[in-house]
């Protein structure tokens, strides 16, 4: 059901930093209101707040997390859930592995977070744009969910040919993307793509953080922060054994750890338990300095 053709684009024009960006809650509302938390710290209104999709799966609250973000009016792209949830499909669109353990985990997850959807949250969700464009310091971005035309495409930080094809394909100077649960940001020759990775599971790297990216612009540079969050991860936790979700993927709230690899590339799945560290990437289009 996920793919299919490019969906409706909306337009948002000139945006003034800082921004913040971020990838699913996937249900888990004690990470989203961490963030919004951590966003009215840092003086970053809702408007200036975009999510990449994927707002409710896994975890135990998909309702609180569809409603705060429609409250907050938090602009987001739709992911292969909302695209599965809207058209109440009978399966997540994630497009796992036959036979691995995130495959045979899903039917129970989706199941429970379909069933908490209204036909309001539905129309919500059918109205998201598969793509939004803004500039920011002069320099075209796109946030799409997984590919441009494929919403379910994984992309990790080592597919340059791939990243560097979809960025052609979308006419960007720099995509943000989510759907690979892995932040990362990297400089494709003159065009830079940036994953925030998830906010509703961890990173697979053995902490129980998740991440978000702060974006800021100045004299026509573009500055992205790799930034780890904490929240009460136990909550969340509790919350998903009491409603009878997956172990595995409590397990993967407390222990920072995926329930399986199998969709990583080699040199993700060697990481696999090294803790992440924040990132900070300055850049201007041909003249990226990284760390
Ligand atoms: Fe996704």
């Amino acid at each position: 059901m996920a793919g299919g053709p490019p969906g409706p684009t909306f337009d948002l024009g000139p945006l003034a930093g800082p921004l913040i960006v971020f990838g699913g809650p996937l249900g888990n509302i004690d990470a989203l209101d961490a963030l919004l938390t951590e966003a009215r710290a840092l003086g970053v209104a809702p408007q200036n707040m975009i999510c990449t999709g994927d707002v409710a799966a896994y975890c135990a609250d998909p309702a609180p997390c569809v409603a705060t973000l429609r409250e907050a009016r938090i602009r987001v792209v739709m992911g292969n859930c909302e695209q599965s949830l809207a058209e109440d499909g009978e399966d997540c669109g994630c497009d796992f592995i036959a036979g691995s353990t995130c495959d045979a985990l899903a039917d129970a997850w989706y199941q429970y977070t379909r069933a908490r959807m209204t036909p309001q949250d539905r129309a919500w969700m059918a109205a998201l744009p598969r793509r939004l464009n803004f500039t920011m310091g002069d320099v075209r971005i796109a946030v799409i969910h997984g590919g441009g035309c494929k919403i379910n495409r994984y992309l990790f930080a080592g597919d340059r040919h791939a990243l560097a094809e979809e960025m052609a394909t979308l006419g960007a100077e720099m995509v943000i993307a989510g759907h690979s649960g892995l932040p990362f940001t990297t400089d494709i020759g003159g065009g830079l793509w940036h994953n925030p990775g998830a906010l509703g599971l961890p990173a697979n790297d053995g902490t129980p953080r998740v991440w978000y990216a702060l974006i800021t612009a100045a004299a026509g540079e573009i500055t992205i922060a790799q930034r780890p969050l904490d929240y009460d991860y136990r909550a969340q936790a509790r919350k998903m054994r009491a409603a009878g979700l997956p172990e595995a993927y409590a397990q993967t709230i407390e222990s920072g750890l995926w329930p399986d690899t199998a969709l990583l590339p080699e040199a993700q799945a060697r990481a696999t338990g090294q803790a992440l560290r924040p990132l900070t990437v300055a850049w201007r289009a041909a003249n990226f300095v990284g760390p």
